[in-house]
């Protein structure tokens, strides 16, 4: 065999040397890269080489020098895989993998992103604004008059400065913004806190979360308000809710409605969370008041709309029926975890 075939025959040895524990890759170091190894034989060999083949053949071998230091790597980690690793107990690879705590979403924050989903597919945009506002935005362009006394419907924490400024009683003041800065078709919701000066309880707190909606456009009615009122309800609460309109009062809004969804603890029949009523209230609504349409540069002999508002506490708790209001706030992890399986995840 010339020194060609040689090579050829070792470089076949080492791609055929087959794994069989740590002995073995042992085995076939010394075989190949001992000192009388077959690798190291050969290596040998460049020695007698004509000095003009050297370089050619000074390659060659270092690629099966190099093919026979991969190869016993290979045939080392294979054994320390199958036996763990040398020194440590033997390892299981099929476990599975030790993760930590997963934390998970507030509830507000779950049932806010799903209010916000049910809207989006049916065109609405996500608007904001901010928490500290003026009066005009609040109030005055939603047809409170200075001194009504519909502004003690919200009881108003108001911020030491000039422009009557406070913190906003509801993200109505979004839908003013909008209005002001845009023309018709307008379809958005505005979600956010908000905030009143109430006792905290189990019903009450001063800081809460909303979110409203607001559609304008040509010829906008109270029907097609009832019917993605209904379509909402529906999304969240499931096909049988049902829902139903009383009326009521908001400076904004003319008609105004309170709505109510057949309660989805008894199913209608009456228990302690609707009072034996078999309703629950979810939200206000309403036409959209002419004037505040005017307040805000929108002319209403051609646009008419609908608004409503509901609070995002109250959706989570009748979805979650959890019984206090202040355990929003409590940051008591066995109350937050009972929502992290994803279950309401948007
Ligand atoms: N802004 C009202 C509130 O905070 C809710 C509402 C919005 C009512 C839109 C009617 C129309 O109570």
């Amino acid at each position: 065999m010339n020194l060609n075939e040689r090579v050829e025959a070792v470089e076949a040895e080492i791609a055929a040397a087959q794994g069989g524990g740590a002995e073995a890759a042992e085995a076939f170091r010394i075989a190949m890269l001992g000192r009388n190894g077959k690798v190291t034989a050969l290596l040998e060999e460049l020695k007698q080489v004509p000095p003009e083949e050297k370089r050619l053949w000074g390659q060659r071998m270092n690629q099966l020098k190099n093919a026979a230091r991969t190869r016993w790597e290979e045939l080392k980690a294979a054994a320390g895989a199958a036996a763990g690793t040398s020194a440590g107990p033997a390892v299981d690879r099929t476990r599975p993998a030790l993760t930590g705590p997963a934390g998970s979403l507030h509830p507000i924050s779950l049932v806010r992103q799903r209010i916000i989903h049910v809207f989006e597919r049916i065109g609405y945009t996500v608007s904001q604004g901010p928490e500290v506002e003026d009066d005009r935005h609040n109030f005055g362009a939603l047809n409170f008059p200075p001194d009504h006394p519909a502004r003690d419907m919200q009881d108003t924490f108001f911020v030491e400065g000039p422009g009557g400024m406070a913190l906003r009683t509801h993200t109505s003041s979004v839908q003013v913004r909008v209005m002001e800065s845009g023309k018709p078709p307008i379809r958005t919701i505005s979600p956010g806190r908000v905030y009143r000066n109430e006792a905290i309880s189990a019903r009450a707190h001063c800081m809460f979360h909303q979110v409203e909606g607001l559609y304008v456009d040509k010829g906008v009615s109270f029907a097609e308000l009832k019917g993605t009122l209904h379509h909402f309800a529906k999304s969240l609460f499931g096909p049988e809710v049902k829902i139903r309109m009383r009326p009521s009062y908001f400076p904004f809004t003319e008609p105004s409605a309170e709505v109510d969804m057949s309660c989805t603890i008894c199913g209608g029949k009456g228990c302690a969370v609707c009072k034996h009523s078999g309703w629950v209230e979810i939200m206000g609504c309403g036409m959209v008041d002419p004037a505040v349409l005017t307040n805000c540069g929108i002319d209403p002999e051609a646009f008419s709309g609908f608004a409503f508002g509901m609070g995002v506490e109250r959706i989570a708790q009748l979805l979650y029926r959890v019984p206090d209001l202040r355990l929003y706030w409590e940051n008591d992890v066995r109350f937050l975890e009972q929502f992290s399986d994803g279950a309401f995840r948007a």
